[in-house]
């Protein structure tokens, strides 16, 4: 008998989201044991998880959800209430250079995922287990492109453009397809883009803060009229312990911020922000944007109506852009370490000597 109440399986716990979510339940839940399963790529790192790696209800397995013997030894061994996936390969644009990568840790990792949780929850459709829930993290990016106008719910039809969104959506079908042949109990949300602290400088914010901070071009795609929804990755966070604790069983939840902006106009913001943090002359910054060759396949706009959400669970979003932005920056300054760091592949190196995958 655990001394625990539940004990929760995170995957992709060292990555940018997984790493708020981990924090926030072991912090939020000293009586649940939570197990982070990651793989350790490039994307993962456990330096983004030094404040809490000491706490009694935190473990790390260093594992790939694509390893079927490795997953029933680990569900065996701990006997897990609950599943959170995050793990997977995030990136666009390396979605378009290797779309092989994404199919197979997006789609496969998950059915392999998802055969370790319905094997060991015994789940069938005349006894939808109790108690028990696979929680699956995806994106707004399955329902496509967006025109000047409307929003996606959870009702807009799948219409993913890049690899990326394709294998998110293909795995979205899955975890849906196990609820209605196996009665595996399943719970979905679709978010939009996330910014904040421990983001890897690949993907747009932490890439113009990293390049604007270098005095490096930052490069925006395309004429950077493309629309964003941002949500502040302690939102998301807090929205995905909302829908794992009040969620309904089968059903989908879209999480947003309601906070558009244009690529360019978002990229300016930074430039200002930066420009006053680093006592740069006012417009200095500016100067750094260059316009580069579009994304191929660039989704025009994204944006989330995330009123279930809010109706049906309570759920909303906390933390203003502007502030939000500014937290992040004075995250990435006084981070100069980790930023080196994620970019040389140090602590990658590092981490892969400390734990090997058993
Ligand atoms: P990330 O790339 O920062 O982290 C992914 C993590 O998964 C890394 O720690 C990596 O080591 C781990 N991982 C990759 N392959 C693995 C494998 N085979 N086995 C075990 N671990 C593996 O990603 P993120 O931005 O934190 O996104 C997390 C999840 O949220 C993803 O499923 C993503 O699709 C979804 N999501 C992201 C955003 C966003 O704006 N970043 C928005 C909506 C949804
Ligand atoms: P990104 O952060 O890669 O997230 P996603 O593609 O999942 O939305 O990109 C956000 C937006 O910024 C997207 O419209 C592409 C654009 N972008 C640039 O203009 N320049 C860049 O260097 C990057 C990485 C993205």
């Amino acid at each position: 008998m655990s001394a625990f109440k539940k004990t929760i399986l995170i995957t992709g716990g060292a990555g940018f989201i997984g790493s708020h979510v981990v924090r926030l339940f072991v912090n939020k839940y000293p009586d649940y044991k939570i197990v982070n399963l990651d793989k350790l790529t490039y994307a993962g790192n456990l330096e983004n998880l030094k404040d809490i790696e000491q706490k009694q209800n935190y473990v790390f397995e260093r594992g790939d959800i694509l390893d079927s013997a490795f997953l029933q030894k680990i569900f065996e061994q701990y006997n897990f209430d609950g599943v959170i996936h995050l793990a997977a390969e995030s990136h666009v644009d390396r979605s378009i250079s290797n779309p092989i990568e994404f199919v197979v840790t997006n789609v496969i990792g998950t059915v392999t995922l998802l055969n370790a949780a319905k094997h060991h929850w015994n789940t069938s459709l005349d006894n939808k287990t109790e108690g028990k829930l696979f929680y699956h993290v995806s994106t707004d990016e399955v329902y496509g492109s967006l025109g000047a106008e409307g929003h996606f719910t959870e009702e807009t039809k799948y219409d993913p453009h890049s690899p990326y969104s394709a294998s998110k959506a293909s795995s979205d079908h899955f975890v849906r397809a196990y609820y209605d042949t196996f009665g595996l109990p399943v719970v979905i949300s679709n978010c939009s883009n996330n910014y904040g602290s421990h983001h890897f400088p690949e993907k747009l914010i932490p890439l113009a803060i990293n390049n604007i901070k270098n005095n490096k071009p930052v490069p925006v795609y395309g004429k950077g009229e493309n629309v964003r929804d941002w949500l502040y990755v302690e939102d998301h966070a807090s929205a995905i312990d909302t829908i794992f604790h009040k969620g309904k069983v089968g059903d989908t939840y879209n999480v947003g911020g309601n906070n558009e902006w244009r690529n360019i106009d978002i990229v300016h913001l930074l430039c200002q922000i930066m420009d006053k943090k680093l006592g740069r002359e006012n417009g200095e910054s500016v100067k750094l944007i260059t316009f580069v060759k579009d994304r191929a396949g660039h989704d025009l706009r994204y944006a989330i109506d995330s009123t279930k959400l809010q109706n049906d669970l309570g759920w909303k979003p906390s933390v203003k852009p502007e502030q939000g932005l500014e937290k992040t920056v004075d995250w990435y300054l006084a981070n100069e370490e980790w930023l080196n760091h994620v970019t040389s592949g140090a602590y990658q190196k590092y981490y892969e000597q400390q734990y090997v995958i058993r």
